[in-house]
């Protein structure tokens, strides 16, 4: 039986301001050696402040953190490394310009005893042992910039592998991951807890957390909620718990009756990522776009919205031709694309709310300048909209929750207007109740006879919003699915190419 003497880590009545805005309220929290501690609550409950100040790089303004029995009055992130917690951030920490090694290595370089010089050998070998135990096929030498985001993540987390710590602390450590991806971190995770370590592990994937957590904890509006045992509490409950209210069960999506074709993509390929994709789809259609990581999804909709150039192929709006050669051509010509990636592709960061929502819109207004009061409610009204959570427009993307970035991702793009929408995983990182609202602009969307290409990886997701489905494999569309043959067993058997499934 567990008891007070096995905690590693006690949080009590930790709270946290900024500038006015309580992130935390009076939090307490409790780790223990050998148990994954889920932390769960809406977008801005609190989750990733907890973290940041257990391993110093956010101070707390009231309360005590106990590491072992021992109260650390003042948490730095040296004092934190030292004490052996590693996080993985929610917001990729990698450096882009260093390989994965130096990624891995740096601050704590491998010296050799004598001369002090840095044993590079040693540390790309040790990089190859940490990659071959994560079953990664990553090189050692590969530059961290020419990854794509699930890779980074397991570089992160291979991070923590090559230092010694008692604690492992991962803030959505799936949002870009497949199913292969996810078996193979739990089955990390597994060993880091039988090797006594206490984990933490935020997440939104409910069907994630009930699996790998033994505890979670709740929290909402910044203040503490409750804590579980796995065990003893449902899915229902725990969502009660989160957002205060019961929501109903997964979203039922309503039937749109289809109008006639509007987009269509023809022969479109690059390289070896895609290879001759072929597919239209109809007003009022949404058409799911499901298949493993690195199955060419992301990259499809990087070459039709112009983001990369296209070996070959061609994109038609209305049966005519429109191939955009940049981003540029594809806005103007009514495409939206709504990213993944906020980092990358999305937002800029250092700037407001409001001015990341009008910034793909700016030809809309007749002269360029646009007034400040303009762009305020236009800010003002997308935030109600999406239930975007900050004090006002006004507000620095960069001080958002992660969830409440990737709305203003969605929102600028509502915003924009267009006739065909492609979103790539646009509920990565977004809250259950936030979810809903996404899935009813969706619908809404599809109503007003706007084409909707909606790339995924969450199954409940893609079953429930599909009217059709392509899945992807190999950089080819393996199989097209029609709404009554749309199953979970049939989207992975194509996903993972004809192997039997259960
Ligand atoms: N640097 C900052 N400046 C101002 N406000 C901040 C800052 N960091 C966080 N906040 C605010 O604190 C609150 C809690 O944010 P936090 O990032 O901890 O939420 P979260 O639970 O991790 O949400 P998500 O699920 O969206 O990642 C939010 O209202 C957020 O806007
Ligand atoms: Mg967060």
């Amino acid at each position: 039986m567990k008891n007070e003497t096995s905690a590693i880590l006690k949080l009590s009545n930790i709270s946290k301001s900024f500038r006015g805005v309580k992130a935390l309220v009076d939090v307490s929290f409790e780790l223990q050696r050998g148990e994954v501690h889920a932390i769960c609550g809406e977008n801005g409950a609190g989750k990733s402040t907890l973290i940041k100040i257990l391993s110093g790089a956010l101070q707390h303004d009231g309360g005590t953190i106990t590491f072992e029995g021992t109260p650390i009055p003042q948490m730095t992130p040296e004092r934190s490394f030292k004490l052996g917690v590693h996080t993985i951030y929610q917001e990729n920490t990698l450096v882009p310009w260093l390989t994965v090694a130096e990624n891995l290595y740096i601050g704590q370089e491998i010296c050799f005893p004598k001369t002090g010089l840095i044993d590079w050998k040693s540390a790309f070998n040790k990089t190859a042992d940490i990659m071959k135990s994560l079953k990664m096929n990553i090189a050692p030498r590969s530059f961290c910039a020419n990854l794509g985001i699930a890779e980074q993540q397991a570089v992160q987390i291979a991070k923590t592998l090559a230092h010694e710590c008692k604690v492992v602390v991962m803030d959505e450590p799936t949002a870009s991951f497949g199913k292969a991806e996810i078996d193979n971190l739990f089955r990390i995770i597994r060993m880091l807890r039988e090797e006594g370590k206490g984990i933490i592990y935020i997440s939104h994937h409910l069907d994630e957390v009930f699996e790998i957590a033994d505890r979670i904890t709740v929290l909402r509006d910044g203040r503490y909620v409750n804590t579980f045992p796995v065990k003893e509490v449902t899915k229902a409950v725990l969502i009660d718990n989160m957002v205060g209210r019961s929501l109903g069960d997964f979203y039922d999506k309503e039937i749109i009756e289809l109008g006639e074709e509007i987009f269509r993509v023809e022969k479109l390929s690059r390289g070896n990522a895609v290879k001759d994709v072929n597919f239209s789809v109809h007003r009022g259609e949404i058409l799911g776009i499901y298949g493993m990581v690195g199955a060419g999804r992301t990259e499809l909709a990087r070459l039709i919205f112009g983001v990369d150039k296209a070996g070959q192929g061609k994109v038609f709006l209305r049966g005519a031709e429109i191939t955009p050669k940049n981003p540029e051509d594809a806005i103007k010509a009514g495409l939206a694309f709504i990213t993944e990636d906020r980092r990358r592709g999305g937002l800029v960061t250092n700037q407001s709310i409001e001015n990341n929502m009008v910034l793909p819109s700016l030809r809309k207004f007749k002269n360029l300048f646009v007034s400040p009061k303009t762009v305020r409610s236009i800010g003002r009204r997308m935030m109600g909209e999406l239930q975007i959570k900050a004090p006002d427009p006004g507000t620095v993307v960069e001080n958002l929750s992660g969830g409440n970035q990737q709305k203003v991702v969605v929102a600028k793009w509502l915003y924009a207007g267009a006739e065909v929408y492609i979103f790539d995983e646009p509920t990565r990182g977004i809250d259950v109740g936030a979810k809903q609202e996404l899935y009813n602009i969706c619908t809404n969307l599809a109503k007003q006879g706007k084409a909707i290409v909606f790339i995924t990886s969450e199954m409940e997701e893609l079953l429930s919003m599909s009217d059709r489905v392509l899945v992807m494999r190999g950089g080819r569309i393996s199989a097209e699915i029609p709404k009554e043959g749309i199953t979970q067993t049939r989207v992975l058997y194509e996903a993972i190419g004809g192997e039997k499934i259960g």
